[in-house]
């Protein structure tokens, strides 16, 4: 009889108050489909959110500067090879040569002035709490 895969239990990132709002994000190392990517997660309006750093458009790491999504008016997440804009909240794509797709988004919290990603079955972390 197969076993249910047990859940990979929730991974400290860092703290919240590293992520200033529409700041710098926090990169990390994580496993997609069990190849290596990066993700980030940053602050916006409040919220914590996170994708993977891949574009829509060319799978390729988006940043301009290690963990610099955001454009000058830090309203869109910024692809720095293209200039693929992507809404912060939701991840879409909103214009440039990204299509109607949306960024691939990880599941994050902000809990007790940490901040914690949830892994899925597709992304997992590259080393594990
Ligand atoms: S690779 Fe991101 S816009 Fe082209």
């Amino acid at each position: 009889m197969l076993e249910a895969p047990v859940a990979t239990p929730p991974q400290l990132l860092c703290a919240g108050d590293q992520l200033a709002e529409r700041g710098t994000a926090f990169v990390f190392d994580v496993l997609h489909y069990r190849e290596p990517a990066r993700a980030f997660v940053l602050r916006f309006d409040g919220q914590v959110v996170a994708y993977l750093n891949r574009c829509l458009h060319v799978p390729t790491e988006m940043d301009w500067q290690h963990g610099e999504f955001l454009d000058g008016d830090r309203e869109f997440i910024i692809c720095s090879i293209h200039g693929a804009a992507y809404e912060p909240r939701e991840g879409r794509c909103v214009g440039g040569p990204c299509g109607r797709g949306k960024l691939t988004s990880l599941q994050v919290v902000e809990r007790d002035g940490q901040v914690y990603w949830y892994p899925s079955r597709d992304t997992q972390p590259a080393f594990p709490a």
